[in-house]
């Protein structure tokens, strides 16, 4: 099957046909900048150029930086506040002309990373934590997602834990390796005295870097890197367009 995936994010909106099947991209991702503010009618015209560049008339697979049910965008931590209650699935919908499905994007690159990456045959209990912008979370048991938990948001020492430990936070506060690291270790104990997971697999920009602080991490899970890197919101996303179900309510 092939279906467009779409990552919608803070700096970019990317997309490409992808090879649902294989987990690969079929043509060279396109990406446009994300304009600010990033209202979701700015971002449905980036998202109709995407669809106009590869001439897509087909399902799309949208991935947001938000909380989303059955289309309806629930939270907006780094994206516009005008996204809160917008019923993004029509509105793309209505833009594009295509059956669109949507889905968080951490949820996304948790469901490429399972199928084609760093979880595959992982059947235990798998966090997918994508350290970019914000903290972004996956959670599957048994090869299954638990969709929306959105576990960078706990607090810590009285705050949100994404404004001590994202990437952002990194580079704003100018923390080394190391005390970025501290706060990861602070972040990841708390989160597994919660869930317990048998594998942490690292996402997002910062995954880039992993050599400079996996090593620093104290962490009892196995613990490893996502493999697709900046695909997987594509791939996840477009995987989303196949699968996604939607409440019974919502199905066309
Ligand atoms: C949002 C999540 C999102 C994450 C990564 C968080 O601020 O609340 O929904 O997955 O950022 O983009």
């Amino acid at each position: 099957m092939i279906t467009l995936g779409i990552d919608i994010g803070g700096t970019g909106v990317k997309g490409a046909p992808v090879d649902t099947d294989k987990g690969v991209l079929l043509e060279e991702r396109y990406r446009v900048l994300t304009p600010q503010p990033a209202t979701p009618g700015a971002i449905a015209e980036c998202v109709a150029e995407i669809v106009e560049h590869f001439s897509w008339t087909e399902r799309i697979g949208c991935g947001v930086p938000a909380v989303v049910k059955g289309g309806i965008v629930m939270t907006a931590a780094n994206i516009d506040h005008a996204w809160i209650g917008c019923d993004a699935k029509s509105l793309l919908e209505k833009r594009t002309g295509c059956k669109v499905n949507l889905i968080n994007d951490a949820d996304a690159a948790g469901l490429a990373e399972m199928r084609y990456g760093a979880g595959q045959g992982h059947y235990g209990v798998v966090l997918m934590i994508t350290l970019g912008t914000g903290i972004g979370t996956a959670l599957f048991t048994n090869g299954e997602l638990l969709p929306n938990t959105e576990l960078g948001h706990i607090e810590i020492r009285g705050k949100d834990a994404e404004k001590r430990a994202s990437e952002a936070a990194k580079i704003r506060k100018d923390l080394s390796w190391e005390e970025w690291a501290d706060r990861l270790n602070e972040y990841f104990s708390h989160i597994e005295a919660l869930l317990w997971p048998d594998l942490i697999i690292i996402g997002g920009g910062a995954s880039k870097h992993y050599e400079r602080f996996a090593p620093l991490l104290t962490v009892n899970a196995q613990i490893t890197r996502a493999r697709l890197l900046n695909e997987a919101g594509i791939v996840g996303a477009a995987l989303a367009g196949l699968h996604h179900p939607e409440p019974p309510d919502k199905k066309s």
